[in-house]
C-alpha cells in the first residue's frame, strides 16, 4: 500500500498545480477518450511506471471542479478537512450497517444526526440517515409517507389512490421517486410557483381540494429549500397550514439550500422547518464536502424503521437496532459517508460552517450588485439565494455556456423558469473571494463569441 500511496501524493501533486496552472480544461471528445487515455483494458497487467503515467493522464484530462472557475453545477470548491475524512473512510472500508463492521463510525454519523436535529428542534423521537444523494433522501421521505398514509403499501402493493404535491420549481427526483414508489409520475401534481419560484400555498389548497373530491388521498407535499435553478425557498409555514389540515406528510428538500440551519443570519429562509415531517440537505453542496453526502431527519422515527428496516439474519447478529444503522437506511453495504462531514465539522466547528454557508450569500450579493450595475446584464434572479441567473447582451445562454467550456474558459450552465432561459451562477464554493468572482464575470465579458 505504501507504494500507492506514493503514486497518489505525486499524482494529486501533479493535479493541484494543474488547477492552478489550467481551471478549466478544454474538453476531450467523448469519442476519443478511449484511444487518447488508453481506457481499455487487457489480460495482462502493465508496469508501474505505465500504470502511473496512464493515471495520471486520466486525472489531469478530468474535469476540475475544485477550481475557481467552476460554477457549473451544486457544488465546487474543496474543504480540505472534509477531504481527509474522506480519504481515510476509503482506506477504512467500512459498511454502515452493523456496528460490529463499522464500530465508532456509528457513533460519527449518529452524532452528525443528533446534532441536526437539536439544531432543528425537532423532538427526542427524531432520528436520521444519511443517503447516497439529495434524490436518495426524497425517496427515502416519499417512502415514509407513503407507508404512513396506506400502511398495506409495502407488503401488497398500493392499496389506496395516493397523490403527491410538489411545486413546478422543486426538483425531478420527486417525480422520478414516484415511478420508484409505485405512485406513478401522473399521480404528483406539481403546483404553480409564483414569479421568485416559490410554492403558491393557495394553489396547493386548491389542488388538494379538487383532489380530495375526486375520492384521492393526498399523503405527501414537499417543499423546497433552496429551488434548484433560481435558490428559492417555499414557505414552509403557509404550507404546513395546508398538509396539517389535511393530515398530509410534510418533507422540506433541502438538498441544495437546507445547510442555511448552520446559519443565524440565513436560518429564516427555512423558518418553520420543525413543523414538518422530514427534512433533508447536502453537505456535499453548500457545506462543500466530497460527494455525496445527504442528511435526512424525520421526526418520529418510527417511520424510519417502519419504512426501511428488513429481518436478515446473517447481517444483525449484534447489538442493539440504534447501532445497527442498517435498519434504518436505503441500501445494505453503504459507504462511510459521515465521516467527512464530521472531520469538517469538528475541525472548524458550528461557526465555520456557518461562515462557509455566510460567504456563499455574500459572494452572491457581490455578483447581483456587479449584474445589477452593468447595462450588458440582465437579472431573472432574486436575493437571499446563492443562484445568481442572467443573460449578457443577449446572447443565448446555451450558447454562452457552451462557447466558454468548449475554449475551456470557464464552466457554468443554464437554467430556465417561466419561459426564460439564462445562465446559472451558483457562488456555492465558499474558498472563492469577491476577486474570483469579477474573475468569472471578466471570463465571460472577455470572450469573442462568433
Ligand atoms: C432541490 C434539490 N433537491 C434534490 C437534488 C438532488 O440531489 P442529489 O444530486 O444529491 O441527488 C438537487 C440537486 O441538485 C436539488 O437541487
Amino acid at each position: 500500500m505504501q507504494k500507492e500511496l506514493a503514486v497518489f501524493s505525486r499524482i494529486v501533486d501533479r493535479l493541484l498545480t494543474a488547477e492552478q496552472q489550467e481551471p478549466v480544461l478544454s474538453p476531450m471528445p467523448a469519442k476519443s477518450i478511449e484511444k487518447q487515455l488508453h481506457l481499455s483494458v487487457q489480460q495482462e497487467g502493465i508496469t508501474t511506471e505505465k500504470f502511473e503515467e496512464l493515471l495520471t493522464n486520466l486525472v489531469l484530462n478530468t474535469p476540475r471542479t475544485s477550481t475557481k472557475l467552476f460554477f457549473n453545477q451544486l457544488f465546487g470548491g474543496r474543504q480540505s478537512k472534509a477531504v481527509l475524512g474522506d480519504l481515510l473512510a476509503v482506506m477504512l472500508n467500512n459498511s454502515m450497517y452493523t456496528y460490529k463492521v463499522a464500530g465508532p463510525q456509528v457513533g460519527v454519523e449518529k452524532t452528525i444526526i443528533n446534532e441536526v436535529i437539536k439544531m432543528i428542534d425537532y423532538p427526542e423521537t427524531a432520528n436520521g440517515t444519511i443517503a447516497s444523494g439529495g434524490s436518495m433522501s426524497n425517496l427515502i421521505a416519499m417512502l415514509m409517507a407513503r407507508d404512513k398514509a396506506d400502511p398495506d403499501a409495502r407488503y401488497k402493493g398500493l392499496t389506496k389512490k395516493l397523490v403527491g404535491y410538489t411545486s413546478e420549481a422543486s426538483h425531478y427526483s420527486i417525480t422520478k421517486n414516484a415511478a420508484f414508489i409505485g405512485l406513478g409520475t401522473e399521480n404528483i401534481r406539481k403546483i404553480k410557483a409564483n414569479d421568485k419560484g416559490k410554492m403558491l400555498a393557495s394553489a396547493l389548497e386548491t389542488q388538494i381540494n379538487e383532489d380530495l373530491l375526486k375520492g384521492l388521498v393526498p399523503f405527501f407535499v414537499n417543499a423546497t429549500a433552496g429551488t434548484t435553478v433560481l435558490g428559492a425557498f417555499d414557505p414552509i409555514r403557509e404550507i404546513y397550514d395546508v398538509t396539517s389540515s389535511n393530515n398530509i406528510w410534510l418533507h422540506i428538500d433541502g438538498a441544495y439550500c437546507g445547510s442555511v440551519i448552520f446559519s443565524k443570519k440565513y436560518k429564516h429562509l427555512i423558518d418553520g422547518v420543525s413543523l414538518a415531517d422530514s427534512f433533508n440537505f447536502n453537505a456535499h453542496k453548500m457545506l462543500g464536502t466530497p460527494l455525496t453526502c445527504s442528511i435526512i431527519v424525520v421526526k418520529d422515527k418510527a417511520h424510519l424503521y417502519d419504512s426501511l428496516s428488513m429481518e436478515a439474519s446473517y447481517l444483525y447478529q449484534t447489538n442493539e437496532d440504534d447501532f445497527n444503522l442498517g435498519k434504518t437506511s436505503l441500501q445494505c453495504g453503504r459507504r462511510n459517508d459521515a465521516l467527512k462531514f464530521w472531520t469538517l465539522w469538528k475541525a472548524i466547528g458550528t461557526n465555520g460552517l456557518e461562515q462557509i454557508v455566510d460567504t456563499q450569500f455574500e459572494l452572491a450579493d457581490v455578483a447581483r450588485d456587479y449584474v445589477k450595475n452593468h447595462p450588458d446584464y440582465t437579472l431573472y434572479s432574486y436575493d437571499n439565494s446563492i443562484s445568481v441567473c442572467f443573460n449578457y447582451k443577449g446572447i443565448p445562454a446555451q450558447k454562452l455556456c457552451t462557447d466558454l467550456y468548449e475554449a475551456g474558459k470557464v464552466m457554468v450552465g443554464f437554467g430556465s423558469f417561466k419561459e426564460q432561459t439564462f445562465i446559472r451562477f451558483i457562488t456555492i464554493n465558499a474558498t472563492n473571494n469577491k476577486e474570483d468572482i469579477l474573475n468569472f464575470f471578466a471570463a465571460i465579458e472577455n470572450f469573442n463569441y462568433q
